[in-house]
């Protein structure tokens, strides 16, 4: 098998990363799919698949620790409610959160979105106040900001993107204004892997008063993220998208932010006290985390975050770059191929259409070959309108990638090519 070069970053050579041992991580990178084949896994902007560390801390919580949490005085339940917590804390530091508070415990991004959308839209934007998202954004960071807009009189804009699919700077700035109230935006694309430049993007909407919400489910098993270093205001993640499991997911909020938000769910654990005269909060985070919560996701996600920081960073961005860089030269390649989303510095997606066949078949072909990877509009309908394309396949790759998935990707690409001759 061929191996990635040295990484070296900066002219200097970095840790060692060997992407084949890390595959041994994960065992159904080793399953066998259609007729046989070798599983050729590049869905990972859908999700990822999970290390032993997630696996065995699952069963490890399951099999000797399970109890609710933040209850029970029993053993169990302390326990868990420690593991819990202790997941809080890995989570708040892969952030670069200054406090474990500001980690609020949600299913997902999409459900993170909704808590910001609600808790603090509903309490503060008034009619012709405006959201400024782009073009690029995830269903997940367009539908809740419909809703609230239509409960609150606020209206929602998008800033347009270029033809290379990245974020038209002048355009977003156009839209900026003093009646912006929130800027919605992805870190990375899905669609298109596009990373936006959300420091200067933040800068800008502080400029006019607007707080910045980000969507990182594609950028955290890519990118550092420093939330602080960022300068935004609320960061949402998913766990399913960075190695850990489903169902599990974190917003990070600035703790004045959070601590004057009102809840958007009422059940157990996020009041202070009941009565039928009127109920009293609990403190951030509980205030927001109603109902027994993902208790072995939340231990499985902080399990995930504290494996990927184990890894040597600075190697990983340089395999998944070589990754990247070998699977575009490759895709390049095919007669009747087109990259949609080639902006500069972007991450790990290549979503491509081929002349004369449909995306879907393209991907049902691929299948046959145990090439996984995902057609249709990826939830990000604008995405496929501003490029007039109704789907578009995408692979999408992760660090445990290897380039001969990308080769099995193209050598399958040219079979569908034989089959549907320009
Ligand atoms: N948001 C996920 C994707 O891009 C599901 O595939």
């Amino acid at each position: 098998m061929s191996r990635a070069p040295a990484p070296v970053v900066g002219g200097r050579p970095v840790a060692p990363f060997d992407p084949h041992r890390v595959r041994a991580e994960f065992p159904i990178l080793s399953r066998r799919v259609r007729r046989g084949r070798p599983l050729v896994y590049l869905d990972n902007a859908a999700t990822t698949q999970k290390p032993l560390a997630v696996i065995e801390a699952l069963d490890r919580h399951w099999r000797t620790s399970n109890a609710n949490v933040h209850r029970g005085v029993h053993l169990l339940s302390q326990e868990s409610t420690t593991a819990m917590e202790a997941a809080r804390g890995h989570v708040a530091r892969f952030l670069g959160a200054a406090d474990p508070r500001e980690v609020v415990f949600v299913r997902g991004t999409t459900e993170a979105v909704n808590l910001v959308a609600h808790a603090w839209g509903r309490a503060n934007l008034r009619p012709g106040d405006e959201i400024l998202l782009t073009t690029m954004e995830h269903h997940s960071n367009i539908v809740p900001w419909q809703l609230v807009a239509a409960q609150t009189g606020a209206v929602v804009r998008a800033a347009p993107i270029l033809d290379d699919g990245s974020l038209d700077r002048e355009g977003f700035r156009r839209l900026l204004s003093p009646r912006t109230r929130l800027v919605g935006v992805a870190h990375v694309s899905n669609a298109l892997g596009t990373v936006n430049p959300v420091r200067e993007l933040a800068q800008e909407a502080h400029a006019v008063g607007a707080l910045v919400l980000v969507d990182g489910a594609q950028a955290v098993s890519h990118l550092r993220v420093d939330v602080r270093a960022l300068g935004v205001d609320f960061y949402a993640f998913s766990g399913h998208k960075v190695f850990g499991p489903t169902g599990i997911g974190a917003l990070w909020g600035r703790k004045a932010l959070l601590d004057a938000m009102p809840p958007w769910q009422g059940g157990g654990d996020m009041i202070r006290t009941v009565s039928f005269s009127g109920s009293t909060w609990a403190d951030v985070p509980a205030r927001f985390e109603a109902g027994t919560p993902a208790i072995a996701e939340a231990i499985g996600l902080g399990a995930a975050v504290e494996w990927l920081g184990g890894l040597p960073a600075d190697a990983v961005a340089a395999h998944e770059a070589d990754l990247l860089e070998h699977g575009t030269r490759l895709l390049e390649g095919v007669p009747g191929l087109r990259l949609v989303g080639t902006a500069p510095g972007k991450v790990s997606v290549l979503s491509f259409v081929l002349e004369g066949v449909h995306p879907h078949d393209v991907g049902t072909l691929l299948d046959l070959e145990g090439v996984a990877v995902r057609t249709g509009h990826h939830c990000a309908q604008p995405v496929m309108d501003r490029f007039g394309l109704p789907a578009t396949a995408r692979a999408s790759l992760a660090l445990y990638n290897v380039r001969e998935d990308l080769d099995a990707l193209v050598a399958a690409l040219h079979k569908v090519r034989e089959t549907f001759p320009l």
